[in-house]
């Protein structure tokens, strides 16, 4: 099986260059299922009906982040079993589903808390072993959405988790970095995989407000930017039957 991964989409950059071009680029490269994070689909935060929308871009799955609970109205999407939105699986006592099976594919997201609200989340380790033991049940093909800043907690979750699930993607900073591998025991890993969203941009703002605002100080609104849109993921070639993957390879698609 061949999965797609796609990095954060951001704004209306990132769904209009999804709405154009992802089905036939999909079809293109033999693409049989695609995740994408989605935590920032209305610029910052999700709203149910991009949420929908998005899924008939040809999006099978949207993983998130600490931007998930932006909208209240998200939630209900977040707690309906068969609706394919997730949130990151090590958040305290909060509604909805941090992981599903959907078409034979299981995806779990995760938050670090390196850098981010640790206060508001579980160390991820143990938790994400627990749940890859109640998946492994249901399908070998397990696929994580780490959802961090730093590199060292994504690459030792992934060292940690080699040989038990298909691929540990990194996801959060919209930059991509340069090192997809294959792990020892069949797992495929990348630090971060990107963003679809505007790359003259400070990781999708507009870079004029961002560098006013480290310069002042002062509060802005962060808007998001439209220059040079491009499309970061990686394709994740998987064997069926053990679950391990033997192939990962990042592509960019051009907006
Ligand atoms: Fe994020």
């Amino acid at each position: 099986m061949r999965v797609a991964f796609l990095g954060d989409i951001v704004g209306k950059g990132g769904r209009r260059l999804l709405a154009n071009k992802w089905r036939t680029w999909k079809l293109n490269h033999h693409v049989d299922f695609t995740i994408a994070n989605g935590e920032n689909l209305a610029g910052r935060g999700i709203t149910p009906n991009l949420a929908r929308k998005v899924l008939k871009y040809g999006i099978d799955v949207i993983t998130s982040g600490n931007h998930i609970w932006k909208f209240d109205q998200i939630i209900p999407l977040l707690e309906d079993e068969q609706f394919p939105l997730i949130r990151p699986l090590n958040y305290n006592d909060v509604p909805g589903k941090g992981s599903g099976v959907f078409n034979g594919v299981a995806v779990i997201n995760l938050l670090s808390p390196i850098g981010m609200t640790p206060h508001l989340v579980e160390p991820m380790f143990k938790i994400v072993e627990h749940e890859v033991t109640r998946l492994h049940e249901m399908t070998p093909i397990i696929i994580v959405d780490v959802h961090g800043e730093t590199a060292a907690d994504k690459i030792a979750l992934a060292y940690y988790l080699d040989g038990k699930v298909s691929a540990v993607i990194g996801t959060h900073t919209h930059v991509p970095t340069n090192d997809a591998r294959i792990l020892e025991h069949g797992t495929a890993y990348i630090t971060d995989v990107g963003m679809v969203g505007a790359t003259r941009s400070v990781i999708g703002v507009k870079k004029e407000i961002i560098v006013e605002h480290l310069i002042t100080g002062l509060p802005k609104r962060f808007d998001n930017a439209h220059e040079e849109v491009k499309g970061y993921g990686v394709l994740i070639d998987i064997d069926d039957r053990t679950g391990k993957s033997y192939a990962i390879e990042p592509f960019v698609i051009e907006g």
